[in-house]
């Protein structure tokens, strides 16, 4: 049985990028083997943020994750700071990868340029190590992630591989799963930049809570293309990206949606495809209303799911202290 593990850092601000490229997927791939699915937090502490707000951000993030069908049943999910053994892993790791390939890490490089000398902590360059260890304490084989992790998923399996050659048989050499549909969900304002919560302009995103007619007041006044109907196009991209959106919504493929809407309007487009969107976030949202205010229930899977992840990650890591002489 395969082994499947992703998270969704700790912002409790979920863009439709996040729901397209992963959340969404994760659904589906926890039918399909043993599946975990956590919340980063330790990686969340890059941009300092409020004590108060962070706890907070850890229900609705795991309320989310509730929401859109992560079932407890299937899935283990968990929060990364009750598991302790994700840090001692990093720190092991940390002497298996070096400088170089860190400074390769296109995340690191494109938010450290963002951030003045006071905010590029150590954290945010050791950020890909800790997710290695994410990854390979429990021994995934597959990591359903959208295109931005792709490389650190990469950077994942070759300190594993570093390993395994050392030591022997270390750690599973896990897989990015990235889906065929909302990979790489662009700016609405800047199709060129991919959607971001961090993102100057909040118009470029539409957040998993944002009301409807927020959301509708967001397409309509995304940015188009020249020309004036729906065409599927390299040099659309703008439009690509709302065809994108579209067939993320609805489960058809980009090409399907393409072919419906073919030499209609922007304008009909855009409502339509508004109407879609509205529709089937306002039904996550009042799902995910009802889950955050059970603060019982959040706090039980929370706990249900940390405990069965540390005992897995305990033993994992006892493994790897043993073959490379720690104990
Ligand atoms: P995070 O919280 O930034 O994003 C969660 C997931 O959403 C995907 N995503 C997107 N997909 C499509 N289009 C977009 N515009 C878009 N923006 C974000 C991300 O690719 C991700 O799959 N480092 C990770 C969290 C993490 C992790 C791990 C993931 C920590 N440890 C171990 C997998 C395995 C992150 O910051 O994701």
């Amino acid at each position: 049985m395969k082994t499947i593990l992703s998270g969704v850092q700790a912002t409790g601000k979920m863009h439709i990028g996040n729901y397209l490229g992963a959340m969404k997927p994760w659904v589906d791939w926890q039918n399909q083997g043993r599946a975990f699915f956590f919340i980063p937090d330790l990686h969340t502490l890059n941009v300092r943020p409020d004590a108060e707000t962070l706890r907070g951000n850890i229900y609705d993030t795991v309320a989310w994750l509730l929401a859109v069908g992560i079932d407890p049943r299937k899935s283990t999910i968990f929060v990364q700071s009750r598991v302790p053994a994700h840090a001692e892993l990093c720190w092991i790791l940390q002497n298996y990868v070096t400088m170089g390939e860190l400074n390769r890490m296109t995340q690191y490089k494109d938010k450290s340029s963002k951030r003045g000398a006071d905010g590029q902590v150590v954290a945010l360059y050791t950020y890909p190590v800790l997710m290695a260890a994410d990854i390979l304490l429990y021994s995934a084989d597959i990591v359903p992630v959208g295109e931005d992790q792709k490389q650190h998923v990469e950077l994942t399996r070759d300190i594993a591989t570093r390993m395994n050659n050392i030591y022997g048989d270390c750690f599973v050499v896990p897989e990015p799963a990235l889906p065929q549909v909302g990979a790489r969900v662009m700016s609405l304002t800047t199709p060129t930049i991919k959607m971001s919560k961090s993102d100057a302009n909040q118009n470029g995103n539409i957040m998993l809570a944002d009301e409807p007619k927020v959301i509708t007041k967001k397409i309509k006044r995304a940015v188009t293309d020249s020309g004036s109907t729906i065409e599927l196009s390299d040099d659309k991209p703008a439009i690509a990206n709302l065809l994108q959106v579209y067939a993320g919504f609805s489960d058809m493929s980009v090409p399907e949606v393409a072919n419906k809407y073919a030499g209609v309007g922007y304008g009909t487009f855009k409502t339509e495809l508004a109407e879609l969107v509205v529709e089937q976030i306002s039904q996550l949202q009042m799902d995910y209303e009802v889950i955050r205010q059970d603060k019982k229930r959040l706090d039980d899977v929370i706990e249900e799911g940390s405990q069965r992840a540390a005992g897995i990650a305990q033993k994992k890591l006892n493994g790897i202290k043993q073959k490379i002489g720690l104990t």
